[in-house]
């Protein structure tokens, strides 16, 4: 399938741009929390197993491009950050594109200054490859759009394209849920772009909440990439791939008819694996703090003695994402604020919840 996609957008790729183009393009993409975790890759971005995750909304990335033909055949890039031109971040976006230019060679004759933020803090911990990489991708896809009067975002292209940004990405294009990775139950999924999994979910999901607690908001001591490149080597590998995809063939069938006892479950196995995994890599290492065991207990502790149908999921950081349906939100709050508040950094939470994907601004 994706064979015959690539060979499509190669086919289709746009490579003129009429004197006196320019114009300016704004998008929002949100963040998104596995449920069944990506850990492990091979090749250009391609998962060693099948993730499952949900779409965010308030946490998010707002990128604006504003372009101009050039007439010296490479692209000119310009970008910045929260206000500021940033040169780091300038040389990464450089790269990338680079990467996709043979499908979208217009970007070679055009300036691109990139105006890019986040709507959670730079510094809260908050992984915002996903929210950046896909909002930057649904730009260039806008501006393609504009040079072949074409009106509606490919969705599946903007997921493959934000793949090659940060595998993560590709599942934040989409509203509700998405599911990313080949997995033999479910026919059309690929390795190379993620599938929209809103309209088959239980009603529960689509008004699901995660309160983000920020237990520490320093950055991590071992980047997602180095994790993922120390996947190669954990003996433990080949166990994790095979639990992944039972887990989310399981995980998938209880969020179908909305089996929250089944969700609870395989969510908070999947986030302790996570961790597991890191803590039986070599060198081992671990990201959990203090205060993120902390929580977990009186998470489980909470849930037992109320019978709540709250649970944890953990990205690869300290801080922890508590996942609850709406139904509960009043009595979660409560909770919120008098046992885990005191847990996290400067009592810093953030309110969100599932959301509809990438949209223009
Ligand atoms: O997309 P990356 O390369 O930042 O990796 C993300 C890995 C996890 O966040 C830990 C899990 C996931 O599936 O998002």
């Amino acid at each position: 399938m994706s064979e015959i996609l690539e060979k499509k957008w190669l086919k289709e790729a746009v490579s003129t741009v009429p004197a006196g183009f320019s114009g300016k393009t704004a998008w929002q993409s949100p963040s998104n929390i596995a449920l069944v975790k990506y850990w492990g890759k091979h090749g250009n971005q391609l998962p060693n197993n099948p993730s499952i995750s949900l779409t965010l909304s308030a946490s998010k990335s707002e990128t604006c491009i504003q372009y101009e033909r050039n007439d010296s055949s490479h692209l000119q890039l310009k970008f910045f950050f929260e206000g500021k031109e940033n040169p780091a971040f300038a040389e990464k976006i450089q790269r990338f594109l680079n990467q996709i230019i043979p499908y979208f060679p217009f970007l070679d004759l055009l300036s691109l200054a990139i105006s890019s933020s986040n709507t959670f803090p730079h510094s809260s911990g908050i992984a915002s490859s996903a929210s950046a990489m896909s909002a930057l991708v649904m730009g260039v896809l806008a501006i393609e759009n504009k040079l072949t009067n074409a009106t509606k975002i490919d969705l599946i292209k903007a997921s493959y394209f934000s793949r090659l940004g940060s595998g993560s990405a590709s599942r934040s294009v989409f509203p509700v849920a998405a599911v990313w990775g080949k997995t033999a139950f479910l026919a059309e999924s690929s390795d190379t772009f993620a599938l929209p999994m809103a309209q088959q979910l239980h009603q529960v999901f689509q008004d699901y909440y995660d309160s983000i607690l920020i237990i520490d908001s320093g950055t991590k001591a071992v980047s997602s990439r180095a994790g993922h490149a120390l996947m190669d080597n954990n003996p433990f590998a080949p166990a994790r791939y095979e639990q992944a995809n039972k887990n989310i063939q399981e995980l998938y069938g209880a969020m179908q008819i909305g089996d929250l006892a089944a969700f609870i479950r395989i969510t908070e196995a999947e986030a302790l694996q996570l961790h597991a995994l890191m803590m039986s890599s070599n060198p081992a290492y671990f990201l959990m703090q203090p205060n993120s065991l902390a929580a977990i207990k009186a998470i489980q502790n909470f849930r037992e003695s109320t019978q709540t149908p709250l649970c944890f999921t953990l990205d690869a950081g300290p801080n922890i994402h508590l996942l609850y349906p709406a139904i509960v939100r009043k009595e979660v709050l409560v909770f919120i604020k008098n046992q885990l508040l005191p847990l996290c950094a400067n009592g810093f939470w953030i309110d969100d919840k599932v959301g509809q994907g990438a949209s223009a601004i």
